[in-house]
């Protein structure tokens, strides 16, 4: 079918409301997406963000199914199912937010670094974010597009190295910026600096990137005392202040970065949002997100970057464990071949409470099971649960949300195994892409 008669059949079926538009917009040229969003009026827009969103959301619920049914199956347990299909309607979210705004997206390797589905993704993204070397490492071999580093503070030992697989580097104070910028120059590494927006919401200090005494940022009066002398050696201001939000967030953000920041921006090239932008998530304003983005670059005549990490895979893995055993004291507790400690750390780091698939809290099912690592941790506990059955041993346990901070924390505390990592590709197929042993243990010890 010719371009133009495919723009104007989409744009008939966005009219019409008709959910199969998402499909249809995603399958366009990107010159073609730019027709479209050049022919639609703002309520053509907003209609077609909500099918979009509404198109994503039916996606994730067939998978829901999809996977029950694999985890009926004889899959060794504990593994990590990654859903290659659900990360693509989130690349999607990530597309469409760069078609409306021309922002640039990377995505943050520390939530997520399974180079297993790196192809697909890299034909969304402008590249990754990288938090010190073997993260730019991993960007620079295995995505193979832009490496944006930032670290809280670099070594002599690994700059080199670092410049040589990063595009951009990103420095967390003067002095860093002092010691090391000359040299990204010569090598012609873009520079950053990251600095204090002056706002956060983050309840959780441990998670508060812009708390009280953080060493996170350089702090407004430190920037004004020093930026002028290092004006000609910054191509960028970064900033991370957010964690799971939304962006209505990110608004109140911006306009206390722009009040402390706004009168630098004008002359550079860039700067970046940071991540902790929850875009992928059901109920995210996108249509915020984008005004945001459009008015910031209309203001300053600067390119925007975001890097979030949680939004590129989130709900597009699970963690299937086997019940290995059932013990009581007062209750019944479910000891599994998954570990909280081991596997889903941020499940007692956080803390938070992972859903399991089939569950209800404590009590609101008729069977409830207290679910339990393998390890001597005391703590090792994931929490109570109820279910419709009793449970039993040899029963499939599916945790669900699993890709992000938990294939790249995980540890082999009491020598535990890791979980295996498998993909589910587009068509189904399911491919075991690793396996791990007594030997990946062992290389960890002396
Ligand atoms: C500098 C920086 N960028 C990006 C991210 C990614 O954040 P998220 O995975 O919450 O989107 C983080 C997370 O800690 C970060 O520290």
């Amino acid at each position: 079918m010719a371009a133009e008669k495919k723009i104007e059949e989409m744009i008939r079926a966005v009219a019409a409301k008709d959910i199969g538009s998402a499909g249809r917009y995603h399958a366009l040229s990107a010159e073609s997406r730019r027709k479209v969003l050049g022919a639609l009026d703002k309520n053509g827009l907003k209609a077609l963000t909500q099918l979009i969103k509404e198109s994503k959301r039916k996606s994730f619920k067939v998978a829901d199914k999809r996977i029950l049914d694999i985890a009926k199956g004889d899959m060794a347990t504990p593994v990590y199912l990654l859903d290659e299909t659900l990360i693509e309607e989130n690349m999607r979210i990530m597309q469409y937010v760069k078609d409306r705004t021309g922002c640039r997206m990377l995505h943050a390797l520390k939530a997520y670094a399974s180079f297993a589905t790196f192809p697909m993704m890299r034909r969304y993204l402008e590249g990754v974010c990288a938090s010190g070397l073997h993260e730019a490492r991993l960007g620079s071999e295995e995505f193979k597009k832009e490496v944006h580093t930032f670290a809280a503070a670099y070594s002599g030992k690994e700059i080199g190295q670092i410049l040589k697989r990063s595009d951009v580097i990103i420095f967390n104070s003067f002095h860093q910026l002092r010691q090391y910028g000359p040299i990204a120059r010569a090598r012609g590494v873009e520079i950053g600096l990251r600095v204090d927006p002056g706002h956060s919401e983050v309840a959780a200090e441990m998670y508060n990137p812009c708390g009280p005494n953080s060493r996170l940022g350089v702090v407004c009066n430190a920037f004004k005392e020093e930026f002028q002398a290092h004006r000609e050696m910054v191509d960028g201001l970064h900033f991370h202040a957010m964690c799971e939000q939304n962006s209505d967030v990110l608004e109140r953000i911006l306009r206390s970065f722009e009040k402390l920041y706004g009168q630098y921006i004008r002359r550079l090239k860039w700067v970046n949002f940071g991540g902790g932008h929850h875009i992928t998530r059901d109920d995210y304003d996108l249509e915020r997100l984008i005004r945001l983005i459009n008015a910031f670059k209309k203001r300053y005549g600067v390119q925007v970057y975001l890097e979030p990490g949680e939004a590129s895979v989130l709900n597009a893995g699970v963690l299937i464990s086997t019940v290995l055993d059932i013990v009581k004291n007062n209750m019944e507790i479910a000891i599994m071949d998954a570990s909280a400690e081991a596997h889903m750390p941020d499940v007692l780091l956080m803390p938070y409470r992972p859903h399991v698939m089939g569950s209800a809290p404590a009590g609101r099912k008729r069977y409830t099971y207290r679910l339990a690592g393998p390890s001597c941790l005391a703590g090792d506990v994931v929490g109570d649960y109820s279910f419709d059955k009793p449970l039993k041993r040899g029963d499939r346990l599916i945790f669900a949300d699993m890709a992000l901070y938990s294939i790249v924390k995980n540890t082999t505390f009491n020598g535990i195994n890791l979980p295996d990592i498998a993909v589910i590709r587009e068509g189904g197929k399911i491919e075991a892409v690793r396996r791990f042993g007594y030997r990946d243990y062992r290389n960890r010890q002396s």
